[in-house]
């Protein structure tokens, strides 16, 4: 009875925990913005129409430098397929880059790299990781993939590929675009059949997280802090909203804001990460050492010894953080799903297989 007991009152304090972590959530991260700049549905059919005719051109096109008449391995035209949308999609709007590497991190941070993240709700019978508070109105680059994965089907027959795999190449293609080091992706990943709300909730950071919580979670998932630090300075792109760095929980006192949280808690504009947004550089490192980062936890990873000083060995060297970010990047794109759980490779993202053609 006792033995019992305890469980129960386990289970009720998990449950409150996950309760009161919903409840900072939709108080500090809660999103008013909606409806971010969408892709033109116009520009998409023409591409994908022109794709199918001009497939041995682009091939060609893309592999210049290799025999013309060479038909792409089946990786390769994956790859290029891939590389194609994602570039289109930055040269379109620069932010997606560093929408893309996010989504990617919270797939790969949340029971793995299993696509995970990018699974629709269905109302009424399944709440995934995508309304879950640190993705609710706030991860972004979905179609993106969606398109990706589409090409992929248009000019690479017979070659499926994960939509976590798509995931971890559009990742790796944006940090290039955007100006970082490059790095193999090994493909081979599969998409779970499920997604865990709580999951991303509690293994995901916050913003409002010290460095004490930032240290366990990382270590949760094998990354030691030189490499959490070298992740971290993902934020050098992208942007946050004013939403999130308007409550106070979420950012550093310290930081000159461009949003006007003076006047509303819910400003929809955002606010950038460092002061260069749009260029993967070690300019973050920088601002973290003039006390100018913008995140309550990211400015706290001057306020120890030793993430300090990998702060200021990546603010003084930027090849350096850019080849450790690289390596722990792969790194990353190698967290495994959680045991047991069903994979497949999807054949929509947004949703898991009709279960005839389930498990590949
Ligand atoms: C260290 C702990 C981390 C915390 C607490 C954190 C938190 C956040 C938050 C709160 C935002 C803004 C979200 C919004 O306002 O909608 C953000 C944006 C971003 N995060 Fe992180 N993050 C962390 C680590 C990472 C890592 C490891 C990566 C990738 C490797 C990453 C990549 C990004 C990028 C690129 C953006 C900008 C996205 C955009 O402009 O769409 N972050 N992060
Ligand atoms: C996600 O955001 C929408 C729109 O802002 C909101 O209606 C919904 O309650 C949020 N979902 C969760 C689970 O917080
Ligand atoms: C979902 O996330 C919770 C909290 O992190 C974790 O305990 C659980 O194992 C996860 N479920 C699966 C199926 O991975
Ligand atoms: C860090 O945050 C956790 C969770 O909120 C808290 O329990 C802990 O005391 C904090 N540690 C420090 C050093 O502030
Ligand atoms: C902030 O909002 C107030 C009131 O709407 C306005 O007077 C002020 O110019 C705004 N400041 C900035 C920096 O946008
Ligand atoms: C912002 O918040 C205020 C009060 O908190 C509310 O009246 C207003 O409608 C909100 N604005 C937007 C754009 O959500
Ligand atoms: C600083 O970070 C190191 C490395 O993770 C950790 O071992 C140490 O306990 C931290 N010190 C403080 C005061 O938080």
């Amino acid at each position: 009875m006792a033995f019992r007991l305890s469980h129960l009152s386990l289970a009720l304090s998990l449950l409150a925990l996950a309760l009161a972590g919903v409840a900072i959530y939709r108080n500090t991260y809660e999103a008013m913005s909606k409806g971010f700049q969408t892709l033109s549905p116009e520009l998409d059919l023409l591409e994908s129409a022109a794709s199918i005719l001009t497939l041995n051109n682009n091939n060609a096109e893309q592999n210049s430098d290799s025999k013309l008449t060479q038909p792409l391995s089946p990786s390769a035209c994956i790859f290029s397929a891939v590389r194609r949308v994602v570039n289109r999609a930055i040269d379109r709007e620069r932010r997606m880059g560093a929408s893309l590497i996010r989504l990617h991190f919270h797939d790969c941070f949340v029971d793995g790299c299993d696509g995970g993240v990018l699974l629709d709700d269905i109302p009424g019978s399944f709440q995934g990781e995508k309304t879950s508070p640190p993705n609710n109105n706030s991860a972004r680059g979905f179609e993106v993939i969606e398109q990706a994965k589409q090409r992929v089907k248009d000019t690479c027959p017979n070659t499926p590929v994960s939509c976590a795999d798509i995931l971890a190449i559009a990742a790796r293609d944006s940090v290039v675009k955007l100006g970082g080091q490059g790095y193999n992706v090994a493909l081979g990943r599969r998409d779970a059949r499920a997604a865990n709300f709580t999951g991303a909730l509690t293994q995901l950071p916050a913003p409002f997280d010290n460095l004490t919580v930032q240290i366990r979670k990382f270590n949760d998932k094998n990354f030691n802090a030189r490499e959490m630090v070298a992740l971290a300075g993902a934020h050098t792109v992208g942007f946050t909203r004013c939403a999130t760095a308007c409550n106070s929980n979420n950012v550093n006192p310290a930081a000159r804001l461009q949003c006007n949280c003076s006047v509303t808690q819910n400003d929809t504009n955002l606010q950038q990460l460092d002061r260069t947004p749009a260029v993967f550089d070690r300019v973050y490192f920088q601002d973290l050492n003039r006390n100018q980062g913008i995140l309550f936890s990211d400015q706290v990873l001057t306020g120890n010894t030793t993430t300090a000083a990998i702060v200021t060995t990546y603010s003084n060297n930027g090849a350096v953080f850019l080849g450790d970010f690289a390596a722990a990047m792969i790194k990353m794109g190698n967290l495994p799903p959680s045991p047991g759980v069903q994979l497949e490779i999807r054949d929509v993202c947004s949703r898991v297989n009709p279960s005839s053609v389930a498990s590949m």
